[in-house]
């Protein structure tokens, strides 16, 4: 698969999901290169909604592009919020945080009533797991919080260089393929010192839309209707 065809799908997906957004909406705005295409074509629309974004880099854009950014504070509750994500799972759990904005998406999608996942196919695995799950780090004693990261399972927890617009630490956490993801997602919000991890359970997920060679596919998730593998 060419780069040239993964951006053209990154593109098709984010900008089909601009098209769900409406004059009036409350719009959560996430983060990377696929949703990039979301706000852009906003931008390009200009529908008279109220956005919060997840990121200080697509709070930059979303501003540039002329659509109104707001903290999530101000409007407390949205209609639909628009993400990328690093994996889907067969049963709709989502890896985020690759580009390092997990808590805030976590906090933008679980505000949201209608939260759409725009990836390409490359996306869609089995189990969470091959990407690594990426966690924010409080830097008080991020060792220590590590150790307890690894006592849960994951062989490696590697820090990235870079900070999250919080301050944290980031870093990766290496558990293999992942059986349980709801089981880990408790275990890793029970750390602490660990601020927030990038799996999010299922139930926040409304549906995913997917492009691949032949165009974007709409999966709404299992608890809204047939999952990708048409299980309820
Ligand atoms: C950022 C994220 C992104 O949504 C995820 O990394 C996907 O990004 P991209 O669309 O660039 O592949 O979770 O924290």
């Amino acid at each position: 698969m060419s780069e040239d065809w993964v951006e053209t799908a990154k593109a098709a997906t984010g900008r089909r999901a601009a098209d769900c957004v409406e004059d009036g909406m409350r719009v959560g705005l996430g983060t990377g290169s696929t949703v990039k295409h979301t706000i852009i074509a906003l931008g390009e629309r200009a529908p008279d909604v109220v956005c919060t974004a997840t990121s200080v880099r697509s709070h930059e854009l979303a501003t540039e592009v002329g659509l109104r950014v707001v903290s999530p504070d101000e409007i407390t509750h949205l209609d639909i919020a628009i993400d990328g994500a690093d994996e889907v799972s067969a049963d709709f759990y989502l890896t985020k945080g690759g580009g390092g904005a997990h808590t805030r998406e976590k906090v933008v999608a679980t505000m949201s009533d209608r939260f759409i996942v725009v990836v390409d196919e490359r996306k869609l695995v089995d189990k969470l797991g091959a990407f690594g799950t990426p966690v924010e780090i409080l830097p008080f004693a991020p060792e220590v919080t590590a150790a307890w990261i690894r006592d849960l399972g994951a062989s490696e927890v590697a820090f990235r260089q870079r900070s999250s617009d919080n301050g944290n630490l980031l870093a990766d956490a290496r558990f293999g393929l992942i059986d349980d993801p709801a089981g880990l997602a408790t275990a890793l919000s029970a750390v602490p010192g660990l601020v927030e991890h990038g799996i999010f359970s299922k139930e926040l997920v409304t549906e995913v839309m997917v492009a691949g060679r032949g165009g974007v596919s709409v999966l709404p998730a299992p608890h809204e209707g047939a999952g990708p593998q048409g299980g309820a």
